[in-house]
């Protein structure tokens, strides 16, 4: 596996949990009959997996994708000592091997990025039941993980973000698929496209889960988007982000971190 998707895969699960009370509140707004037949695409590591197949019972359905061989381990993984027995397929979002109108529920969480959002919700509008429903968690990527920078530091980095997106992808949208995500649910024939926000906060002084996924996080800003900050705020986001430092976002006594998820559902084909 390629260093960057694994450092991406340890900070999906570093996020999963420390924020899994949080993700399972969300999860449980989801409509999801017992028995329904119920798609997770892509499914990654399994945590949603997981949540999914506890909410079916006898006579449901649940089918997980994805393309990667080593995901669909840690699925399996995942889903040990669940009774509901679950479906794990190597299959391509864009080219899923089920007929039309075959499920009540499609999940997709936070893969989008990895997608082109078009060609994917137009497959799970094509597999969703016409009284189905799609839920679709996303987040964008500006507004995700809210901490307490000093506000110069702040101002570059959405800056510096931006500057490591158009790089990266091409443009500044990648990053935040919520900005186009009602009008290309819409495009592809929903009748019905409601939003739902879903913020999670800690406070000071952070669990170590809470630690850990504000490590990977820094991390990940260290690696994508400090390249593009100005030299002269470089120093403030060295120390902000140093946990040896007191001015470090780890030690600030007064810190907060709120993180800001959204839910897409789609209905009426
Ligand atoms: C960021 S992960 C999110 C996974 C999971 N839904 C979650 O929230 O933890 C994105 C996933 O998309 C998968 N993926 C990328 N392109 C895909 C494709 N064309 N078809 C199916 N899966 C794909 C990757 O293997 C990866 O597991």
């Amino acid at each position: 596996m390629r260093t960057e998707s694994v450092a991406a895969e340890s900070y999906q699960a570093s996020f999963h949990t420390a924020f899994r009370p949080d993700l399972d509140r969300l999860m449980s707004d989801i409509p999801i009959p017992s028995t329904a037949a119920v798609l997770d695409v892509p499914c990654g590591n399994g945590f949603y997996t997981r949540r999914l197949a506890e909410r079916l019972r006898a006579g449901g359905r649940l089918v997980a994708v994805d393309v990667s061989d080593e995901c669909l381990e840690r699925t399996r993984a995942e889903l040990a000592g669940v009774d509901t027995p679950v479906e794990i397929i190597e299959a391509d979002a864009y080219k899923l091997p089920f007929p039309d109108d075959t499920f009540d529920v499609v999940w997709s969480a936070q893969s989008l990025i990895s997608l082109d959002p078009v060609r994917a919700a137009r497959e799970m509008y094509r597999v969703v039941k016409p009284a189905g429903l799609v839920a679709i968690l996303e987040v964008d990527e500006f507004h995700h993980v809210l901490l307490p920078w000093p506000a110069e530091v702040e101002a570059e980095l959405q800056a510096a973000i931006l500057a490591a997106s158009v790089r990266k992808y091409g443009d500044g949208v990648k990053l935040s698929p919520t900005r186009r995500l009602r009008r290309v649910l819409r495009q592809c024939g929903f009748r019905s496209v409601r939003r739902d926000t879903y913020p999670a906060e800690r406070a000071a002084p952070f669990d170590p889960p809470t630690t850990d996924f504000l490590a990977h996080h820094l991390r990940y800003l260290r690696s994508f988007a400090y390249p593009h900050l100005p030299a002269a705020v470089r120093p403030a986001f060295d120390r902000t982000t140093d946990p040896d430092s007191p001015d470090s976002l780890f030690r600030l006594p007064d810190a907060d971190v709120v993180l800001i998820n959204v839910v897409y559902f789609a209905r009426g084909k």
